[in-house]
């Protein structure tokens, strides 16, 4: 009774919603992307910098580049899957900055003109947004297939550029045939949070 979201959209985003094995070959459209960003894109993050950047690996060519790179165990799932992803930070966000933070412009220069601060904040906030997109990817009543087990370096090389930083790989579309492994228990409250 404490949340106030509809019991069937908390059961569509968490309870019943599981990482996605197997595939349907029922496409993934450019609308229902569309559909997906405008939703997340209002998650926040610090100074509004956005840094989560998305590769969409449409083409069969660049399904099977990306393939090669991925752990044996992922690559079935990743040449099958509607739609694949692949989830980066921008280590340069800095420069939308003034697009993104109108009413304060100066915090490009302020407090990001140097690389490394960048890197951890492009870090910590893309990965945030990840985050919110494999919520919108549930959302749209498909499921989310978010993977790390995969060459980093191989992936940047191949689809990036030395400012995007890989962070994970996500196959989406409609769940297939034995989709799930079982579920796994999680950590009770008293487990997770501390009051002080
Ligand atoms: C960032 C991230 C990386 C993951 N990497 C892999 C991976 O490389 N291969 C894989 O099979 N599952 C991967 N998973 C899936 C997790 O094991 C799965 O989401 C978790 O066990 C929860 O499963 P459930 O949603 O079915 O409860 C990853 C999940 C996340 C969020």
């Amino acid at each position: 009774m404490s949340l106030v979201l509809d019991s069937a959209a908390q059961d569509l985003l968490f309870r019943e919603a599981r990482t996605a094995n197997t595939f349907t070959d029922e496409p993934v459209t450019d609308e229902q992307v569309q559909a997906i960003y405008d939703l997340v894109k209002y998650g926040p993050t610090a100074f509004n910098q956005s840094p989560l950047r998305i590769t969409l690996v449409r083409s069969p060519e660049a399904r099977e580049r990306l393939v090669k790179h991925m752990a044996e165990g992922n690559q079935p799932k990743t040449a099958s899957a509607p739609l694949v992803a692949i989830l980066s930070a921008d280590n340069e966000f800095h420069e939308e900055l003034p697009q993104l933070l109108p009413h304060f412009p100066q915090a490009k220069d302020a407090f990001f003109s140097e690389r490394p601060v960048r890197e951890q904040a492009a870090l910590v906030n893309a990965t945030l947004q990840a985050g919110y997109f494999i919520m919108g990817v549930r959302a749209a009543g498909l499921a989310a297939g978010p993977m790390t087990g995969f060459d980093f370096a191989g992936v940047q090389k191949e689809f990036l550029d030395d400012d995007h930083t890989p962070l994970m790989v996500i196959n989406i579309g409609k769940p297939g045939d034995n989709a799930w492994f079982p579920r796994s228990p999680r950590l009770e409250l008293d487990q997770v949070i501390t009051t002080v």
